[in-house]
């Protein structure tokens, strides 16, 4: 008895109270590698950002391959289309799309665009857990065919997805108060682009675009699951710029949890993405990682056998384990790398597994960048009360409740969108 219970003993246990945190320091995002200070917008744009992407890359997620020349291949078919969807208030399309060409793997791209609108709209880019039909209740809207988690699955062993869980997760996506409120909504599967578990990646875009790469997580600097699900995100607005009913300059790109990294990613690369939002993303995502509260580092990335996700991020992540003060950057270069575009970090005081107040200082210090490029950002270090929206450029609100994405947290996204995303 007593052996098991001392190597379980390895993990060392997750801090929840505020007055337990260690004390950590912060590397300066505007100092770049040679020792000179930011000072302009221009000087963080042509020396600082292209460094802080590259540590973020290095350290976090890998490096993304260039896929242009493979993309000259792609397809897109519309599959399906309904004009009276939601009521009558919106068009339903559907797509399969597929990004390297029909030789490669595919996804499907669901897009709800409100028919009240004159002209085109801005649109929610984010992708679902459970597959686009679990995203609202509407019996057209195609099943994915590739594997889903159990959660999502047909309860015969075979990760197919379950007819009976459609509109499972529409509490989560309010596509139909987006569309009141004149956006558009577009949503893809993450498990299209890469199925959520260590081997996933063989079935995936990351096999089929580096075909040379074995088992390419535990490469020193290559792209991981995270990565994969970003790009797809990319991918997804290729399309949604061919589409009149869409203004794809003003596409945000969002997501929840696990998701809510990749699309801090998405949007980190892409800057096509005019806003971005970060809904509970916790570690690895918009919450500080020396700041030792909640999941950790050596948790999340696979360092202690048999928990946490070794497929997300790159290879050195985890050697930041137990040793997160030897990392060269925290998430706030991470979040800093949206700026000047509008940025908004989202929290709910229950959960404390993705350290809200660890997630709110990742957007204060993120903030200097944006205030060397002129602009007011979050414009505050205080920790607001339940419920209040904060902030001018950054946005940050943490809400009652556990782990979830709820209808306060889009009121206030499409609050603050409908102010940063207004045509001048
Ligand atoms: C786990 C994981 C988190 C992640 C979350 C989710 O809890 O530890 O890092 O954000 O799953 O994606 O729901």
């Amino acid at each position: 008895m007593l052996l098991p219970m001392l190597l379980l003993a390895a993990i060392p246990p997750t801090i929840s109270d505020e007055a337990k945190v260690p004390p950590y320091t912060l590397p300066d995002p505007l100092v770049c590698a040679d020792g000179r200070k930011v000072t302009d917008a221009k000087m963080w744009n042509e020396v600082r950002r292209p460094e802080v992407f590259r540590l973020v890359e290095e350290n976090m997620f890998g490096r993304t391959p260039d896929t242009r020349k493979l993309q000259a291949a792609a397809v897109t078919e519309m599959r399906e289309q309904g004009k009276d969807a939601l009521g009558g208030k919106a068009t339903r399309t559907q797509f399969k799309v597929w990004p390297i060409g029909k030789k490669g793997p595919s996804f499907d791209l669901l897009l709800y665009t409100p028919n009240a609108a004159k002209s085109p709209v801005p649109v929610f880019v984010g992708l679902s857990f459970g597959g686009n039909y679990t995203t609202i209740e509407d019996p057209a809207v195609f099943l994915p065919s590739t594997w889903v988690s159990k959660q999502w699955a047909l309860n015969d062993g075979s990760n197919r997805a379950d007819p009976k869980l459609r509109g499972g997760q529409s509490r989560r996506w309010e596509i139909e108060y987006l569309i009141d409120r004149g956006y558009a909504v577009a949503t893809a599967y993450y498990g299209d682009f890469e199925a959520d578990f260590p081997e996933g990646w063989k079935e995936g875009f990351r096999a089929a675009i580096s075909p040379a790469g074995v088992n390419t997580q535990w490469k020193d600097g290559e792209w991981a699951a995270i990565g994969c699900w970003a790009w797809g995100m990319s991918r997804m607005l290729d399309v949604l710029e061919t589409v009149p009913a869409v203004d794809a300059q003003r596409a945000i790109a969002h997501g929840h949890s696990r998701l809510g990294k990749a699309g801090l990613w998405a949007g980190a690369q892409d800057q096509r993405f005019a806003f971005v939002i970060s809904n509970d993303s916790g570690c690895g995502g918009a919450a500080l990682n020396k700041r030792i509260f909640g999941e950790t580092v050596g948790v999340i990335s696979g360092y202690y056998k048999g928990r946490g996700f070794p497929h997300w991020f790159t290879a050195r992540f985890a050697t930041f384990s137990e040793r997160e003060e030897f990392m060269p950057l925290d998430s706030h270069y991470l979040l800093a790398l949206v700026a000047p575009r509008p940025l908004y970090v989202a929290s709910a005081k229950e959960d404390s597994w993705a350290d809200p107040v660890g997630e709110f200082l990742g957007a204060v210090h993120a903030d200097p960048v944006y205030h060397v490029m002129g602009l007011p950002g979050l414009g505050t270090k205080e920790y607001p009360p339940l419920s209040k929206s904060v902030g001018t450029t950054v946005g940050y609100h943490v809400r009652p409740g556990v782990h979830d994405i709820l209808l306060e947290d889009w009121k206030n996204y499409a609050d603050f969108a409908d102010r940063v995303l207004a045509k001048k």
